[in-house]
């Protein structure tokens, strides 16, 4: 049987992406203490910072009873110059059942072909990162119960994020509209561009992204206020939103440069909801990888 990796949201199709939707609103509730029927040791690989996708991989893992191993890559034979395949090898030969991989090399798992371990991608540099959309995606459900005929505006440092890269085509799947706003230089889509205030008015959902300044090769002129202001989500323009329209944000969140400080916790704010919900989506893409049933 050909093992079932986890690699990017175009690998899914429409059903993959509502089992696995449907599989997480039943961990959010009825499955909460749901265990895996067999013992499993999964590794977490993340070679780059992480706080949510890490410790909520963790989260899951854990409250499914799986025995979870933590790699540490600045005490690991990376320093010495393995490479990312002999790196992820060992953990196959030592016995892991599953690796989750945060790398940030874009398409890493393209040099992994031969690791016979189900791969779980944590994030690959600028190009994908599907278990956040599917967190993302759980999220706008909840709140609107459908994507189709959605408006979804992303703000931020497209260019640079696997955040925006995967949610943009699986929200045009899912019969979702997208707009893209922020410094034109950082929009990779051009076709997508909408000014700032005009997406704001129009958008259901309102997707604020950090600068993903370790990304950048050339530095840019960059002031904190001034950022805020032109490319930000301020009062002012959370007050041109729809009645009923949410604000997202994957996190780790700069206060008070793509968005101010006061409306990280309003009322329309889904930031923390996001984290509890991913907890519950890393579940059913576990259950998923290991081929188990309910
Ligand atoms: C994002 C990431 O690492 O891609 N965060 C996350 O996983 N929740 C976005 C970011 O780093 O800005």
């Amino acid at each position: 049987m050909k093992k079932r990796d986890f690699l990017t949201m175009d690998d899914l199709s429409i059903d993959d992406i509502n089992d696995i939707l449907d599989d997480s609103f039943l961990f959010s509730n009825l499955h909460k203490g749901w265990q895996l029927p067999h013992s499993r040791l999964i590794a977490n690989l993340f070679f780059e910072s992480s706080t949510r996708t890490h410790y909520s991989f963790i989260s899951a893992e854990t409250q499914m009873g799986a025995k979870v191993v933590d790699f540490q890559p600045s005490t690991s034979s990376v320093n010495k110059g393995e490479t990312l395949y002999d790196t992820v090898k060992t953990f196959e030969a030592i016995g892991m059942d599953c690796v989750v991989i945060r790398h940030e090399e874009d398409r890493y798992y393209e040099q992994l072909e031969n690791i016979n371990i189900p791969i779980i991608n944590a994030g690959d540099g600028s190009g994908n990162h599907p278990s956040q959309s599917l967190l993302d995606l759980y999220t706008i459900k909840e709140h609107f119960g459908k994507f189709e005929g959605l408006n979804l505006l992303i703000v931020g440092d497209i260019s640079h994020s696997r955040v925006a890269h995967s949610n943009i085509t699986t929200f045009e799947r899912l019969g979702g509209n997208v707009k893209l706003s922020g410094p034109e230089f950082l929009v990779d889509r051009k076709d997508l561009y909408v000014d700032l205030d005009e997406g704001v008015a129009w958008a259901d959902i309102v997707m604020m992204l950090r600068i993903q300044f370790e990304r950048h090769k050339d530095k840019f002129d960059f002031k904190a206020d001034e950022y805020l202001e032109k490319f930000g989500l301020t009062k002012q323009r959370e007050k041109m939103m729809k009645e009923n329209a949410i604000i997202m944000h994957p996190a780790p969140v700069n206060r008070d440069v793509e968005i101010d400080s006061d409306l990280v916790e309003c009322e329309r704010s889904k930031i923390f909801k996001q984290m509890e919900n991913g907890v519950y989506v890393r579940k059913a893409i576990i259950k998923k990888v290991f081929g188990e049933e309910f």
